[in-house]
């Protein structure tokens, strides 16, 4: 089901944003320890530092967005809650970035155990070339999953919103789907990992607006059971999922607050400019 979207607030200093949603978090998950924590963090190509000295919570079980201007470092600090960035030739980090109090580059870190508790979902749908079964199959098949898998994949593709489209045809190729179909169902392969975290960058930029609706509507539904990272380029999607939005420019991380406030009345005039569209 597609959510109707909310109204706009009157007076809101963004026309581009139609809908902001009101409610502020509920105190005690404000307060709750960050599931991931960025204290100064640093990360270089090279010489050059994509993001800086930068210092970030991500409460749980809530969606934070991640917004600012093409190269501001944004998939590069989202790349590193999962460490995904170790992919990439000559990155350094420096600083620290903890997952559960843990630290996410410490010697006790097993990348691969932190990447099945944080999953990420990537701009472009990259399903394996296998059956939509086996796409959502695998990763808890090899990673020594005792239930029962069928129902495993039936839940994950009902939590992403894709079963009732797929039940009959679960052994026909991924490849076959459609791009919204496939971008689901790479969100139910996410899922059926059963990670605590769920990173996603720019899930919805290759899709129309009724696929970007329903991915936008199960961002909603995942946060009851998840935590989501969510960077996104379209400022009325970060108001109408998130919680809290970090704004972020040149590396920087500008501020971030809970998503209404940051969208009416920002702390920062760069936020300002950003989100009535004086740049970027
Ligand atoms: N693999 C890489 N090697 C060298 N520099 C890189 C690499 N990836 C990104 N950069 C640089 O780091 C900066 C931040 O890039 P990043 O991809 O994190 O930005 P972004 O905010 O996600 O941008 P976009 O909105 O366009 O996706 C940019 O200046 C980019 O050119
Ligand atoms: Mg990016």
């Amino acid at each position: 089901m597609v959510a109707a979207r909310k109204p706009a607030v009157p007076g809101s200093a963004l026309h581009l944003v139609p809908a902001l949603p009101q409610r502020a978090p509920a105190p005690e998950l404000a307060a709750a320890e960050p599931v991931i924590r960025a204290e100064t963090l640093t990360i270089r190509y090279g010489e050059f530092a994509a993001v800086r000295d930068t210092t970030l919570d991500i409460p749980p079980k809530q969606v934070t967005a991640i917004i600012g201007p093409s190269g501001c470092g944004k998939s590069t600090l989202l790349r590193a809650m999962n460490r995904m960035n170790d992919f990439i030739d000559g990155v350094r980090v420096s600083g620290r970035l903890l997952f559960n109090g843990r630290d996410v580059y410490g010697p006790d870190t097993d990348p691969v155990e932190l990447r099945r508790r944080v999953g990420m979902v990537f701009q472009k749908p990259n399903p394996f070339p296998k059956t939509i079964f086996k796409n959502v199959a695998w990763g808890p098949a090899v990673n020594g999953y005792r239930g029962n898998l069928a129902e495993l994949v039936e839940e994950s593709l009902r939590k992403a919103a894709l079963w009732d489209e797929v039940k009959d045809q679960l052994n026909k190729s991924a490849l076959a789907l459609s791009g919204g179909q496939q971008q689901r169902l790479c969100i139910a392969r996410a899922v059926a990992m059963q990670p605590e975290v769920l990173l996603m960058d720019e899930p919805c930029s290759a899709l129309d607006p009724i696929a970007t609706a329903r991915i936008e509507d199960l961002i909603d539904q995942l946060k009851s059971q998840y935590t989501v990272v969510l960077v996104t380029h379209n400022m009325q999607q970060a108001a109408r999922v998130s919680d809290r939005t970090a704004f972020m420019l040149m590396g920087e991380l500008v501020e971030v607050d809970v998503t209404s406030r940051l969208f009416t009345t920002p702390g920062d005039p760069r936020t300002q400019d950003y989100i009535t569209g004086r740049f970027g």
